[in-house]
């Protein structure tokens, strides 16, 4: 049986890699090639790892390649490089901390105390945010004790100082203003409408001329009682929009369907900003396990402000002025230094431990049991209910959750929980919308330079956010197949996929559903600070386990609130989903697939689990979860990841999508363009002929061809120079486990402490497209100013014509 399955395997694989043998004309040396995998079975995949042993040490074939970089790249100072690419490409190297980068000068109009002076719009960055608040936290840690890391809750929140919404400061200094209109997609058919997605704006959009009339609409809906939270807190945000100095003319209050990109984007910055519910927490995950988790106040009309404009800004500058006597004699400048305040609070989390939340010790195993994939929702309503009943505090989170339980065990037939932003069909690449949440879309950055610093960074969060908290996860479906490769992901894939027991997925949404998480880095004195913002999401239906409409196969995203990229996170549990043949096998006698036992029975004699999508895997092929690296970082995956990847790739699937014209390397431990390899060949004469039977003969690379061709393309040679150290890593210890089951020396010492420090290989993506656009705080703060005046300045001049005509109207570009 276990044959024939690996056999069924491979087939997919082979058929996967089939495209690219007959593109590529060409083999490795010595031995371990695609073709070898193709011929052999799906242990041959383990074969080539296993080859790799026995290879000349890389070291020798690194120190050839080192010294051709030195000599190219490295034979002139970077500061006497005028070539902005490789200026770019060299930066990607060097992951240390820029302490230029770390602090900024306050403009004069934020430093002062005078309210007044500080302008209407401010552009983003995180430094201002984080600076300022990191600086909050630690006085509010300075000035009293906290009984428990629960008390601390952030007065304020806007999304503007979180999220960069700038591309809405064209519409806010606009004398024309867009209407909804403008994001109207529809067509005169409406079964095309309502199969495409495409919605009247009426229901998404609001123009600044119907404020008042969907204030009164509301009001009306509210006087009945009737009113949901939301529906107050949009009333709510309405209000606020009325007060605004500037408005962009148009308020996206929700998801607007199908829309061109550019109108996506825009719809997204303007619900970020005008809409958007704030989180329920913010967690920061600090260097040296470090991590505080603080709650955010919910009421809209006291909290939505932006920084600038409440008293955390005033506060920091007073503060700052009592606190710097001595250098504000020297300079009068106001700095924000993110490096200080993270030192700072570093050493108050020493002091004020009750808000320290404690590191788990992770371990090389871990173990799960049978119990944490039965879905326990009813014993949980129950549980949080007879609190609330018996007058006992629960904290808002938690209500919330009681909440979506009972909506979702009430839902006959749920709606979609996520949206995507989905592109109309027009665009080129409009498919890969899928791949954004809707509300952080901010345009299309798959294969550009932003894609791996991103995916980089959700990863990381990731993996720390559940390593700090103790949850068993582990990577699954490709992210656990381009794993097996090379400890990478794939240069292809436009998101991660991570599985989890239902029970963990119900503890993540008890206490972390909507919650904004930090990524501030492992070490913020040797290290780039990173700056990297994600929001966790946990869809309202999952205490249904079974596949159901199929609307709800994705039970929680993590979010990269930059650019709307996820994480797809998805529960195991014991379901009456009929397991698949495969584990037949396992039946004894009396539990064969006759009618005498559910399905259910059967799931549970087996201990086979499926998520909504059905993808099934038995307890021993998940537990124990062992550690390893993905990207250089610290994470687990299945006991069976061998079987489990078998198993998956049976299915169709990975043939139509994956290996999207690449081939992998195994001397580079990489994944290269096909084009530009037969290209290689051909522009070197490198062809060996054909053979009797005209197939192509092999073509040998020596290591030399091999240096050629990866400085021939750079792409291709500063991925190898980031991430050599990692794949190096992957291969010792894949070979290691697959030999012996279990790798736990590479992260533990003799005396079985931790000792592994993760690899950082791509910058922080804040940071990285700062210094790709050569971003000055204080430049970019002055246009902003420069342009709210010339605004003005035609502003007066309309007023004056205006009092003549009328009152302009709205008009649509
Ligand atoms: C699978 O490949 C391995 C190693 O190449 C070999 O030992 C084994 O016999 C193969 N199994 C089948 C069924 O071909
Ligand atoms: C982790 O290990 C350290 C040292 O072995 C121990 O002091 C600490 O209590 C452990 N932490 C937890 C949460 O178990
Ligand atoms: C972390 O989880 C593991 C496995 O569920 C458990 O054994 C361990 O006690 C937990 N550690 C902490 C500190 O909660
Ligand atoms: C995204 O990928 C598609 C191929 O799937 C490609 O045609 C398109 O140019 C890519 N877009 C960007 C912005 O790289
Ligand atoms: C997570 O929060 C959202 C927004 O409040 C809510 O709609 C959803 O039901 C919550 N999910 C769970 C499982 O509590
Ligand atoms: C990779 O390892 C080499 C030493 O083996 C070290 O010099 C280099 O800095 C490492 N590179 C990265 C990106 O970690």
């Amino acid at each position: 049986m276990l044959i024939r399955r690996s056999r069924a395997g491979l087939l997919v694989i082979a058929i996967a890699l089939l495209h690219i043998v007959l593109f590529s004309l060409w083999t490795y040396n010595p031995d371990s090639t695609i073709r070898d995998i193709i011929t052999t079975n799906l242990s041959g995949l383990k074969q080539t790892f296993l080859k790799q042993h026995d290879r000349t040490d890389f070291s020798v074939f690194n120190a050839k390649l080192y010294a051709k970089f030195q000599k190219v790249y490295l034979s002139r100072p970077v500061e006497e490089i005028d070539d902005d690419q490789r200026k770019l490409q060299l930066y990607q190297l060097d992951m240390t901390n820029d302490e230029k980068f770390n602090s900024f000068v306050l403009p004069p109009q934020l430093a002062e105390p005078d309210e007044l002076a500080i302008p209407e719009l401010l552009h983003f960055d995180p430094r201002f945010t984080f600076g300022i608040l990191l600086n909050y936290v630690s006085k509010r840690i300075e000035l009293g004790h906290f009984a428990s890391k629960d008390d601390m809750i952030l007065p304020f929140f806007h999304w503007a100082d979180y999220v960069d919404t700038s591309i809405l400061q064209q519409h806010l200094l606009s004398h024309k203003k867009t209407g909804c209109e403008f994001f109207d997609h529809t067509t005169a058919s409406p079964t095309k409408n309502t199969r495409l997605e495409l919605f009247d704006p009426a229901l998404f959009c609001v123009d600044d001329q119907n404020i008042d009339t969907m204030i009164e609409e509301l009001d009306r809906v509210i006087a009945t009682n009737l009113a949901t939270p939301e529906t107050i807190d949009i009333r709510k945000n309405l209000e606020i929009l009325k007060r605004n100095k500037y408005s962009t003319g148009f308020h996206i209050f929700g998801n607007p369907g199908r829309s061109a990109k550019v109108k996506r984007v825009l719809e997204a910055k303007s619900y970020l900003n005008d809409f958007m519910p704030p989180p329920l927490s913010i967690n920061m995950l600090l260097p040296n396990h470090q991590n505080i988790h603080i709650k955010v106040n919910q009421d809209v009309s006291m909290a939505k402000r932006r920084m600038k404009d409440c008293r955390l800004l005033n506060d920091y500058v007073s503060d700052y002025r009592s606190e710097h006597t001595i250098e504000l004699q020297v300079s009068t400048d106001i700095v924000v230094n993110v490096k200080d305040e993270i030192t700072r609070l570093a050493e108050n989390l020493n002091r004020d431990s009750a808000l320290v939340i404690p590191p788990a010790n992770l371990s090389y195993f871990r173990h799960m049991d049978h119990l944490q994939f039965i879905d326990k929702s009813e014993e949980y309503v129950n549980e949080i209910q007879s609190k609330l009943d018996g007058g006992q505090s629960i904290s808002f989170t938690e209500f919330r959750y009681l909440e979506s339980l009972k909506v979702s065990m009430s839902t006959f037939s749920p709606p979609k929980y996520f949206s995507e932003a989905k592109i109309v069909q027009k665009e080129s690449s409009w498919e890969l919308g899928g791949h954004y949440d809707w509300r952080f879309f901010n345009g299309i950055i798959n294969y550009t330079d932003s894609q791996p610093p991103v995916l980089f960074g959700l990863l990381r969060a990731w993996l720390r956010f559940t390593n700090a908290n103790n949850f068993s996860t582990w990577i699954a479906h490709g992210s656990l197949l381009s794993w097996y490769w090379n400890g990478m992901a794939f240069p292809w894939d436009n998101d991660i996929d991570v599985q989890m027991p239902v029970d963990e997925l119900h503890r993540m949404a008890r206490s972390f559903n909507q919650s904004i998480i930090v990524d501030f880095g492992d070490d913020a004195t040797s290290q780039e600070i990173r700056y990297g913002r994600y929001f966790l999401d946990v869809g309202t239906f999952i205490t249904q386990r079974m596949s159901g409409n199929g609307y709800n196969n994705i039970d929680a995203r993590f979010i990269d609130i930059d650019t709307g990229l996820y994480i797809d996170i998805t529960g195991l549990a014991l379901t009456p989903t009929r397991s698949p043949d495969r584990y037949n096998d396992l039946l004894s006698p009396e539990w064969t697939r006759d009618r005498s036992k559910t399905e259910l029975e059967r799931n549970e004699f087996l201990k086979v689990y499926n998520c909504r999508n059905n993808h099934f895997s038995l307890l021993d092929e998940l537990s124990p979860l062992k550690m390893s690296i993905v990207e250089g970082q610290v994470t687990y995956v299945p006991n069976g990841f061998e079987q489990l990847l078998v198993n998956e790739y049976h299915e169709a699937g990975l043939s139509s999508y994956s290996y999207k014209g690449y081939e992998y390397i195994p001397q580079l431990r990489q994944w290269m363009k096909i084009r530009d390899l037969n290209n290689f060949i051909k522009e070197h004469h490198m062809e060996a002929g054909k053979d009797s039977k005209g197939k192509p003969l092999p073509v040998v690379f020596s290591d030399e061809d091999f240096i050629k061709l990866i400085f021939e393309h750079s792409y291709s040679l500063f991925e190898y120079l980031v991430s050599n150290n990692v794949t190096e890593f992957h291969e010792s210890e894949i070979i290691q486990l697959i030999e012996t089951d279990q790798a736990s020396e590479f992260f533990f010492d003799q005396d079985g402490n931790f000792d592994f420090t993760p690899f950082l290989i791509r910058h922080d993506y804040f940071t990285y497209l700062a210094q790709k656009s050569k971003y000055d705080y204080g430049a970019t703060f002055k246009k902003t100013l420069e342009q709210i005046d010339e605004f003005e300045k035609v502003n007066e001049k309309l007023q004056l014509t205006r009092t003549s005509q009328g009152p302009l109207k709205t008009a649509s570009p």
